[in-house]
């Protein structure tokens, strides 16, 4: 398949390059490089652009015989979003809405969207399956929903098929350890907790110790990144034979406390790591934790990483070379 990678030099995007590859797919990449890396971009061709420009869009499908698209490009950070609703709500909702539109003019109609836990809010009850109530409880979590709505409302009206993966914690790196996880600035836990390991940072904040977990500190779901782009490639191939929409939970159905990132990180790198504890990060739901046993059932997807210790170690080494090639 030809495939339009939104989003594609992005932490997940680009580990999703180099799988569509492997599976010789032909992978086209689209960014707007705001947040994502040309040096992490490794594709077929690249397109510097922005999901806001509606003729660009235009000719970009005019121009390519798409087969499907896998639509990363969004702004992703909880806490963000509560400080900058205009942004979630623009650079999620009213773009996604131009690439679909955009999609429906040219006849391109199979799309894989990155959706999120963040959908569900504070769970009613763990494991958190498909039928969960949505309550998002942070506007990052609330334009991925309307995303979502948005999507089904398309296929009803224009056939549009989706599979929505709505992603617990992704985390690890590619096992060459030449692509992995570099947000600037960064604020997600585990690549933070290696930079203190590594001495990239003094020291990791934790926030929030009076949370109602075994430890008191926040839980969630940490899911490989190639699990996750084995998921997008089975999902493709769905839709590529027919199928319907469909929305799945992503995530291995452990549960890790922040604390147990730390002991854990401790263990594999070898190094301490000096904590500060600190308040709660307005709209953290307490625990996350997926039950993804739809999608194992529904496209037989099976996850590599079940384990916290082989996601941290692959992390690690991408810490340790990028650490070096960013020195
Ligand atoms: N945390 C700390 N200290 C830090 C950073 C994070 O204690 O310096 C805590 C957070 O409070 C949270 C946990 O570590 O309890 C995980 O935080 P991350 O920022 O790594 O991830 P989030 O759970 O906030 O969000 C991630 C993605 C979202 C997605 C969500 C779904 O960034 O896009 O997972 O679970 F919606």
């Amino acid at each position: 398949m030809k495939v339009l990678v939104t989003g594609g030099a992005g932490y997940i995007g680009s580990h999703m390059l180099r799988a569509l590859q492997s599976q010789n797919h032909e992978a086209v990449c689209f960014d707007n490089l705001s947040t994502g890396h040309r040096d992490l971009v490794d594709c077929d061709s690249f397109i510097e652009g922005d999901l806001a420009d509606k003729s660009l869009l235009s000719d970009i499908f005019a121009n390519n015989n798409f087969d499907a698209v896998i639509h990363f490009a969004g702004s992703s950070q909880v806490g963000e979003s509560i400080k900058k609703p205009d942004k979630y709500y623009r650079n999620n909702i009213t773009n996604t809405q131009n690439l679909l539109d955009a999609m429906i003019q040219s006849n391109v109609k199979k799309i894989v969207f990155s959706s999120t836990a963040a959908i569900f809010g504070n769970p009613q009850y763990i494991p958190i399956n498909e039928d969960h109530s949505c309550n998002p409880i942070n506007p990052y979590g609330k334009s991925k929903l309307m995303i979502e709505h948005m999507l089904a409302d398309y296929d009803k009206a224009y056939d549009l098929k989706f599979v929505a993966l709505r992603y617990f914690n992704a985390a690890g790196a590619d096992s060459s350890g030449l692509i992995g996880e570099r947000h600037i600035p960064e604020t997600h836990l585990i690549p933070l907790v290696l930079q203190a390991a590594s001495g990239r940072k003094k020291e990791i904040t934790i926030f929030g110790n009076d949370y109602n977990t075994n430890d008191g500190t926040c839980v969630r779901d940490y899911i490989h990144v190639s699990d996750l782009c084995d998921a997008h490639i089975l999902s493709l191939d769905w839709l590529e034979k027919g199928g319907s929409s469909k929305r799945y939970n992503l995530g291995n159905g452990n549960g890790f406390s922040v604390n147990d990132v730390i002991r854990i990180a401790e263990k594999i790198t070898g190094n301490s790591i000096a904590v500060i504890k600190s308040s709660r990060r307005p709209g953290d739901p307490e625990i996350l934790v997926a039950d993804s046993k739809l999608i194992k059932q529904d496209l037989g997807w099976k996850p590599k990483y079940e384990n916290l210790d082989g996601i941290i170690a692959d992390a690690w080494n991408w810490e340790i070379l990028d650490n070096k090639r960013c020195l």
